[in-house]
């Protein structure tokens, strides 16, 4: 028998801004974090890139920081798993290693033309059958196109099969595993699900999909499941089984234990994601959901989520704080937002990547309405945390409509979290308790757990279960008819943020 005491898994987040890795014990407690932010680049109005490459640099500095911080050698791991912000596309020289452009980030809104192009005359729905998503800038079938088109020399070279694609999970995958020399070119489902190129029912890249967005097949990434041994690392995890990857989300949906149909899970991160388990088969959406993987353990049956994605939420807490220089740390928002009753008329709809769930639409554009003299700097802290809450609300009441399924508490997690006064505000506006678990740092937790299934280190879904544990909850109190005013008042802002892109 294993000795359990003396048994390690750690998993890489690469996020949005960030990357971390956190070494996990076999309860599922942390061990050691370490965390390092990377550039982000905006070219122009609507664009967001990252560099690949400083992006492996730093997680590579993070292992080694958990690493050094848990007092462990690699060698004492039992696996490695891999949980990625999703959509972010990168195309990469597969002799040399190296990006061919900067990584375009799933909030960049260039490719809003393409996708109305990509529609023609069937619209914005032309393949959401096959792949369960909506055409828009989100995703990254059409950043492939776009780049394949705009770099010179690029789609010769890769039809003749010199370019790989990746989203981040299989970038740090081809790298974990020895990068040019034998690295493993390989993607999960929950991240092949987000390029708007994989059949959901297939889970496989879908013939018809790539010609229409003309994306030669040489350029992807063998699809597997979120939890097998895809490879063994090399450098300084050598030896380590790479044994699971899982987007974001969908690894906060493991993370926090939504194995049963109908449980569901809020992460606030750059954006929030509320994903549902709706079980084995994918439910479509007509209320702007996606439909998407939840995640697939080895050889079993997939499981699958309606989502709602939200662009914009704990990254207009950062826009406030460096693009306005209203406050000087994150944190601050919650005691300025304390200091009033309530947002003194005002409301900040951050329509900064155009609007996603339930919307989709790529002409909106942010708006901050209600204007008078009275209103401070405070009334507009409190006006960007609701941003976040009724965004989710939105979201709730389309899950309802789609699934019929009434949401009778959220699990929450991610950095906003901490924040008492928004999930205060949250609970208030949907009426249903919020719940968050003792451990936090959801997303990694769900891809060591997954990365544990594949290795043998946890037995099943029940044992990860039994190491869930609530930290805090947050009772509604907010009076119907204060709810309904507001929320109203709330819908009337985001009418005024469409229709802002030629
Ligand atoms: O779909 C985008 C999402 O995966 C990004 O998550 O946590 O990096 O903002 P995060």
């Amino acid at each position: 028998m294993t000795d359990t005491a003396d048994t390690y898994v750690a998993a890489i987040d690469q996020g949005t801004t960030s990357s971390r890795c956190i070494v996990f014990d076999h309860s599922g407690a942390i061990v050691a974090v370490d965390q390092r932010e990377h550039r982000q680049i905006f070219p122009k109005p609507g664009w967001v890139e990252h560099d690949a490459t400083e992006i492996w640099s730093k997680v590579q500095a993070v292992v080694a920081g958990a690493l050094a911080r848990a007092g462990l050698h690699a060698g004492r791991l039992s696996a490695l798993g891999i949980t990625n912000q999703r959509e972010t596309t990168v195309l990469w020289d597969r002799a040399t290693g190296k990006p061919v452009h900067n990584a375009i980030v799933w909030q960049d809104t260039r490719t809003a033309a393409l996708c109305g192009e990509l529609g023609g005359a069937d619209g914005q729905d032309r393949f959401r059958e096959r792949t369960g998503l909506p055409l828009a800038s989100y995703f990254s079938g059409p950043k492939v196109a776009w780049l394949l088109d705009q770099v010179p020399g690029l789609r010769r070279r890769a039809e003749r099969g010199e370019i790989a694609f990746g989203t981040i999970d299989s970038w740090l995958i081809w790298n974990l595993t020895g990068g040019p020399d034998g690295g493993r070119h390989v993607t999960d489902v929950t991240n092949a699900g987000r390029t708007m190129l994989m059949n959901l029912d297939t889970l496989q890249w879908d013939p018809s999909v790539l010609s229409a967005m003309n994306v030669p097949e040489a350029v992807l990434p063998e699809i597997r499941s979120s939890a097998e041994v895809y490879g063994t690392a090399v450098g300084q995890l050598s030896g380590v089984p790479v044994a699971s990857a899982l987007g974001d989300q969908q690894a906060a949906v493991f993370g926090q234990a939504c194995y049963d149909v109908g449980t569901a899970k809020n992460t606030y991160g750059t954006g929030s994601f509320l994903l549902l388990n709706t079980g084995n088969r994918p439910v479509p959406s007509k209320n702007g959901l996606l439909t998407t993987m939840g995640y697939k353990i080895g050889g079993e049956p997939p499981v699958y989520c309606l989502e709602g994605s939200i662009a914009i939420t704990g990254a207009l807490v950062q826009w406030f704080r460096d693009q306005l220089g209203i406050i000087r740390s994150a944190d601050e928002i919650e005691t300025l937002a304390a200091s009033v009753d309530d947002n003194g008329g005002a409301y900040v709809v951050p329509a900064f990547s155009g609007l996603y769930a339930p919307y989709w639409r790529s002409d909106a554009r942010g708006v901050v309405t209600g204007l008078t003299r009275y209103v401070t700097k405070a009334h507009l802290a409190r006006a960007v945390l609701e941003a976040t809450s009724w965004q989710t609300r939105e979201v709730v009441d389309a899950m309802y409509q789609d699934s019929g399924v009434r949401i009778t508490a959220l699990k929450v997690d991610g950095g906003m979290t901490r924040n008492n006064l928004l999930m205060q505000h949250q609970a208030d506006v949907l009426g249903v308790p919020v719940i968050r678990p003792r451990v936090p740092e959801t997303t990694c937790l769900g891809a060591a757990y997954a990365a544990g299934l594949a290795t043998g280190v946890w037995n099943d879904l029940d044992e990860l279960r039994s190491h869930w544990r609530k930290d805090a909850e947050w009772t509604p109190a907010m009076e119907a008819p204060v709810r309904d005013r507001e929320y109203r008042n709330w819908r009337r802002a985001v009418e005024k943020s469409f229709g802002w892109l030629e």
